[in-house]
C-alpha cells in the first residue's frame, strides 16, 4: 500500500523523506517521489522501482535543497507503476503538488469535467484529479480549496499537499485512509504509520477521517472540513525504535518469528490475575459478555485464518454460535444480525480497507463491535465499540507471523472469558486451561530452538510445483495459515483442504511425489485423519505430518513426522504453525525469494 512522509521545519527535508519512506517499505510499493520546495519553486523527483533508485536520483536528497517537502511509497491501483504514474503530482502551474494514497472512487467524472475546462493530465492516476481539482478550488486560500475538494470527491484519501505560495506549511487531509501528524522541537511530520517518523519525534497525533492538519515548522493546526479549527490531543508512541529493525536476524519474518514466545508471554502476562482474565483495555462488563447470543468474526488474510481458529475455540469452550467471514464479503452480503449480537473484527494493521468499512457498517446498525487489532490508535481500534489489543509490537515482515500468534492467543483468551461467565466452563477446568496457556510460550520456544530438521526438509521441496495442507477441525484451520503462509513467500502454488473433503475433487490432482502436509492435532480426529492421509500416500504423496509427540506411531504412516508439545487441543494451533511458518520461510528462503516483501503483495491493505 501506498506511504507518504512529509517533513517541515528546520532541517533538510529530502533526507528526512527518504529515511522515512524506507521505514515504510513494509507496506509494499512499486515506485517512489518526493516533492520539496527549495525556496523558489517546487521541485519533484520520482520514479519507478526501489527506494534506492529515488535516493539515487536525488542524491540522497541533495538534489532537493529545502525544508518543507512530502514523499510517497506508491502501490499501483490506477494505472500501471511508471514514472509518470509515481506521486507526487503537479497542477498544471507546478504550484501545487499532492501525495495520496486510497482510491478516489469518481475520479472519471471529475476527470471528464476538469478536461472540458482545459486540464490536460499527464498520468492515469486518480491522484491527479486531486492535483487539478485543487487548482480549480484555489482562489488564495489553501484551507477552502482543499475543503471543497474534500465536498467533492468519493473515496478514500490520506492526502499530504504543499502549496508555492505558501511555503511556510504542508497540509494533510484523511478520509478512510490513515495518516498521522507528529511534532518535535525541529519541525512537524506527516506519516502513513509511526515507525516513518519514531527516530524523530513521539509526540503523535492520529488523524480522524475528514479532519485537516496544518503543519509548519513550529505550530500544528487541525481543522473540520467545514474549516472550523478543532482540538486534538496527542499521544505518546512508546515503540522502541529499535524493536522495528532487523536485530542481527538475517531476514524481519525470521526475527518476527523468534519474537513470538515472547510477545505471547506480553499478551498473557498483560490479560492474567489472581488466576482469573482481565483484559485491562476491554470495557466489556460481565453483563455485556452474558448478553451475546452469537458471535460473527470478520477479517482479512491470516486475521481471517485466526477467526477460522477462534470459530472452534469459542464454539468449544464458551458454547456460543460462531459464523467466520472475510470481510470483503461478509460487508456486501446482508448478514442477519440478531439481538445479541457481537461482531469481531480481527486485524492486525488496525487499517485494512475491507475490515474497516465492515465495521463502519455494522456500527451504523448499531450491532456491538469488538477489536482485535495490534495497532494502537488505528482506524479499526478507534472506531470500534470494545477493543482488545495483541501484542505483537511493530510488525515488518509483509507476511504475519507473530501478530497472528497473538491474535490466537486473543482469541483464546476471549473464549474462556466468556466461557466461564456463560457457565459453559467450570472454575477448575478454566484454571486447568490458564496454566495450559502459560506453558505455550515456552512451548513454542522449544519448537524454534529445533529447526534443522525442518529446514533440511524445506531444502528437499523448493522445486516442488504444488504442494497440500489438510487436516480436520482446528487442523483446518492451521492448515489454511500454513498454505498462505509457503505460497505468498516461496511462490509455490499451495491449497488447504479440509482433510474429509478431498475426496470431493482435490485428490484427483495427487499424483506420485506430491507433497501433502497433513495435521493431525486432535486427539478426537487423529483416526479420521489418518485414513485420509492414507488415502493420498496410496496415489504416490509424499506425506509430512505435524502431530503431537505422544503419536509416535505417525511414523508408520508419515514419510516425515514434526512432533509438537502436549498441550490443550484448542490451542494446538499455536504449537503447529511454528513448524509450518519455518517451512514456509525455508522454502523461500531456498528459491531466493524476497521474503519480507513477496511480490505483489502489501503489508497493510488500505484500499478495496
Ligand atoms: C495483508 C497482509 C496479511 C494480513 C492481511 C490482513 O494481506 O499481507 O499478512 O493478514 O493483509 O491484514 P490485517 O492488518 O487486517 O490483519
Amino acid at each position: 500500500m501506498c506511504g507518504i512522509v512529509g517533513y517541515i521545519g528546520t532541517k533538510q527535508a529530502a533526507p528526512i523523506i527518504l529515511e522515512g519512506l524506507a521505514k515504510l517499505e513494509y507496506r509494499g510499493y512499486d515506485s517512489a517521489g518526493m516533492a520539496v520546495y527549495d525556496g523558489q519553486k517546487i521541485r519533484i523527483k520520482k520514479s519507478v522501482g526501489r527506494l534506492k533508485v529515488l535516493e539515487e536520483l536525488t542524491h540522497g536528497g541533495d538534489l532537493l535543497p529545502g525544508y518543507l517537502g512530502v514523499g510517497h511509497t506508491r502501490w499501483a491501483t490506477h494505472g500501471a507503476p511508471t514514472d509518470a504514474n509515481s506521486h507526487p503530482h503537479y497542477n498544471e502551474k507546478e504550484t501545487i503538488a499532492v501525495v495520496h494514497n486510497g482510491i478516489i472512487e469518481n475520479y472519471i467524472s471529475l476527470r471528464t469535467k476538469l478536461e472540458g475546462k482545459g486540464y490536460t493530465f499527464v498520468s492515469a492516476t486518480d491522484t491527479e484529479v486531486l492535483a487539478h481539482l485543487l487548482d480549480y478550488y484555489y482562489k488564495g486560500n489553501p484551507l477552502e480549496a482543499i475543503t471543497k475538494v474534500m465536498h467533492r470527491v468519493e473515496g478514500s484519501y490520506a492526502l499530504g499537499v504543499i502549496f508555492a505560495e505558501y511555503p511556510d506549511r504542508i497540509y494533510a487531509v484523511r478520509k478512510a485512509s490513515p495518516l498521522i501528524v507528529g511534532q518535535s522541537p525541529e519541525g512537524c511530520f506527516i506519516a502513513s504509520d509511526v515507525p516513518a517518523i519514531l527516530k524523530y519525534t513521539r509526540t503523535v497525533y492520529f488523524m480522524e477521517n475528514l479532519e485537516v492538519a496544518c503543519l509548519k515548522d513550529d505550530s500544528l493546526t487541525f481543522y473540520s472540513a467545514d474549516e472550523e479549527e478543532i482540538k486534538k490531543e496527542s499521544i505518546t508512541v512508546d515503540w522502541d525504535a529499535e524493536a522495528a529493525e532487523k536485530g542481527g536476524y538475517e531476514h524481519f519474518m525470521l526475527k518476527e518469528m523468534y519474537e513470538q514466545p515472547k510477545v505471547l508471554e506480553d499478551t498473557l502476562k498483560k490479560c492474567i490475575r489472581n488466576r482469573d482474565i482481565c483484559i485491562e483495555e476491554l470495557a466489556m462488563t460481565e453483563e455485556d459478555f452474558a448478553s451475546i447470543k452469537k458471535i460473527h468474526i470478520v477479517a482479512c488474510g491470516s486475521s481471517y485464518h485466526a477467526g477460522v481458529t477462534g470459530k472452534y475455540v469459542i464454539e468449544n469452550l464458551a458454547r456460543v454460535p460462531v459464523e467466520v467471514d472475510l470481510a470483503s464479503e461478509f460487508r456486501y452480503r446482508n448478514p442477519i444480525l440478531e439481538e445479541g449480537a457481537l461482531v469481531i473484527v480481527i486485524s492486525q494493521s488496525g487499517e485494512t480497507a475491507d475490515s474497516l468499512a465492515a465495521m463502519a457498517d455494522m456500527r451504523d446498525k448499531n450491532v456491538k463491535v469488538l477489536a482485535l487489532v495490534n495497532v494502537a490508535g488505528s482506524g479499526i481500534a478507534r472506531g470500534a465499540d470494545y477493543v482488545i489489543y495483541t501484542w505483537a509490537g511493530p510488525e515488518i515482515a509483509v507476511a504475519t507471523t507473530k501478530a497472528y500468534s497473538t491474535q490466537l492467543m486473543a482469541l483464546y483468551l476471549f473464549a474462556m472469558k466468556l466461557g466461564k461467565i456463560k457457565g459453559a466452563l467450570k472454575q477448575q477446568e478454566f484454571e486447568e486451561m490458564l496454566q495450559d496457556l502459560l506453558r505455550l510460550p515456552g512451548q513454542v520456544e522449544r519448537l524454534l530452538a529445533n529447526t534443522g530438521r525442518i529446514q533440511r526438509f524445506a531444502n528437499r521441496y523448493v522445486a516442488a510445483r504444488s504442494i497440500f495442507f489438510i487436516g480436520r477441525g482446528i487442523d483446518y484451520a492451521i492448515s489454511l495459515e500454513g498454505s498462505l503462509k509457503l505460497k505468498e513467500i516461496s511462490y509455490i502454488h499451495s491449497e488447504a483442504y479440509a482433510a474429509g473433503e478431498l475426496k470431493h475433487g482435490t485428490i484427483s490432482l495427487i499424483e506420485e511425489g506430491t507433497l501433502v502436509v497433513c495435521v493431525c492435532t486432535q486427539p478426537a480426529l487423529y483416526q479420521k485423519t489418518i485414513s485420509n492421509m492414507v488415502e493420498v500416500k496410496a496415489r504416490g504423496a509424499i506425506v509430512l505430518a505435524v502431530t503431537n509427540e505422544e503419536n509416535r506411531e505417525m511414523e508408520k504412516e508419515a514419510d516425515y513426522v514434526i512432533y509438537i508439545p502436549k498441550n490443550n487441543p484448542n490451542f494446538a494451533n499455536s504449537l503447529a504453525i511454528i513448524p509450518l511458518q519455518l517451512f514456509g520461510y525455508y522454502v523461500a528462503v531456498e528459491k531466493g525469494c524476497d521474503v519480507d516483501k513477496p511480490r505483489n503483495l502489501a503489508k497493510s491493505v488500505t484500499v478495496e
